[in-house]
């Protein structure tokens, strides 16, 4: 195990929220720019490129394989891809830190390489499932030797013949689909995957932008079959990454609970996969107005405003919206916390198994600030009063940057001070959450 220095803070109610704040890349789109760049043939230049430490972590195993990926002080990051069959075995274990995110999908391309590697990862990593990514990749050719359970550290032996595959999602998951295209790029024929949940679809977006052709069929109500083709050769681009929606929300919300609060965030991503929440914060009340719209290299950005009204009203979440806020139900809950009536949210089964389990986490952290809140197997219910709830706890983390973020932003509108235990695994995802919070406004304290 790792030494790790635990980094506590606490944040109070404070001022009112005002200005404009960049908020860094999106963290799904800056791990695929790295990994098709390093794919690709030629160059591939990125601006906005999160530099959070999942993203760092994606880029270190990807040099470690062969890619040449180095930052300039112009800001951009620049990937010299190692074409078809250029990966290389790793001279070392490759330690992903905190991210499923770069586990997964680089399992989908060593899968497809004649590459041995092993992964490991942080206290939350090496508890996170893999067999989800592991069964459909077995299935095309690749070898693993996993820890029981299908967890890390494990060690992958991929292939360069694999067999293209047809594989029904059993969990909503981008990861695993990404996982799966991205082997099914070296597949000998056409690999498909069946979604019956939408999910998040940069893979698609951005495979198309490095130009490969993915065929997208539509097979009724919601269930897609995506279709790609083995043997298609990327081709190194520019790739601009914008804002992270996920990270976004947590100001977010924070404009919608500090009175007199007035927000914009420019240049945010807004794919309809991944703004579930805001579409969920609007019907709940909040002034929320995406400007200035536009769409660059697939994907919709727009520059979001937000408005304090003090009017939020709890709302039942659409279960079929879940997939598109995934990554959100821990801010929504702090949202319903200061709203008005009952917020209730069901197939959240997803929730158990991320950076730590969010819905144990949130239901403990809500309940030791005064709010009532019910927890189930897969739901979450949480009654608002209408008033700030009353704070004034020590808040667990568990290496999970969202539970980290989520309660600071309970505290500056609660009664009494929040503290978190923990904020050092914020710079996974959003490493200037709390510069730009204290630009608007905020009170937050190391402690
Ligand atoms: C991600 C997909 C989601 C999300 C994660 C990033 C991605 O995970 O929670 O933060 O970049 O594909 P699942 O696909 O496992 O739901």
């Amino acid at each position: 195990m790792r030494p790790s220095m635990h980094q506590p803070m606490t944040s109070r109610q404070c001022q009112p929220l005002t200005g404009h704040v960049r908020i860094p890349g999106d963290k799904s789109i800056s791990h695929r720019a790295l990994m098709f760049g390093a794919l690709a043939h030629g160059e591939t230049i990125i601006s906005g490129l999160l530099e959070g430490s999942d993203v760092l972590a994606t880029a270190a195993a990807l040099s470690a394989m062969g890619a040449r990926i180095s930052s300039g002080d112009d800001g951009l990051w620049r990937v010299h891809g190692v074409g078809t069959k250029g990966l290389h075995s790793p001279d070392h274990v490759l330690d992903m830190g905190n991210s499923g995110t770069s586990t997964r999908l680089l399992a989908g391309i060593i899968a497809g390489h004649a590459v041995t590697a092993t992964f490991t990862g942080d206290a939350s990593l090496v508890k996170r499932p893999m067999g989800r990514v592991i069964t459909p990749l077995e299935q095309m050719g690749a070898v693993f030797l996993a820890r029981d359970g299908g967890k890390l550290p494990l060690a992958l032996r991929g292939s360069d013949s694999l067999k293209p595959i047809k594989y029904t999602l059993p969990v909503a998951s981008a990861q695993v689909k990404s996982a799966i295209l991205l082997a099914g790029l070296r597949a000998n024929g056409t690999t498909t995957v069946i979604e019956e949940h939408p999910t998040r679809d940069h893979t698609e977006n951005m495979l198309r932008h490095f130009g490969v052709p993915v065929r997208i069929e539509k097979i009724g109500g919601l269930v897609d079959a995506i279709h790609v083709d083995g043997g298609h050769v990327l081709q190194g681009c520019a790739v601009d990454v914008p804002g992270d929606p996920s990270s976004a929300a947590f100001l977010t919300v924070a404009a919608l609970i500090v009175p007199g609060s007035d927000i914009t965030l420019p240049h945010i991503g807004i794919n309809a996969r991944r703004i579930g929440l805001y579409d969920t914060l609007k019907e709940m009340g909040a002034d929320i107005e995406f400007k200035n719209i536009r769409t660059e290299a697939g994907e919709q950005t727009a520059d979001i405003v937000v408005r304090y009204t003090g009017t939020l009203q709890g709302i039942t979440v659409p279960p079929d919206r879940v997939p598109s806020m995934i990554d959100e139900i821990p801010i929504l809950s702090i949202a319903a916390a200061f709203a008005s009536g009952t917020t209730t949210m069901t197939n959240l089964a997803e929730l158990r198994v991320k950076e730590s389990d969010r819905l144990a986490m949130m239901a403990t952290g809500l309940d030791a600030c005064g709010v009532n809140v019910e927890a189930g197997e897969d739901s979450l219910t949480i009654h608002g009063s209408g008033h700030a709830p009353q704070g004034g706890a020590d808040i667990e983390t568990a290496l999970d940057h969202r539970i980290a973020m989520s309660f600071l932003i309970m505290g500056l509108a609660s009664t009494d001070p929040v503290s978190v235990d923990d904020t050092s695994p914020i710079t996974t995802s959003f490493p200037t959450f709390v510069k730009l919070l204290r630009d608007l406004g905020a009170d937050m304290d190391a402690c």
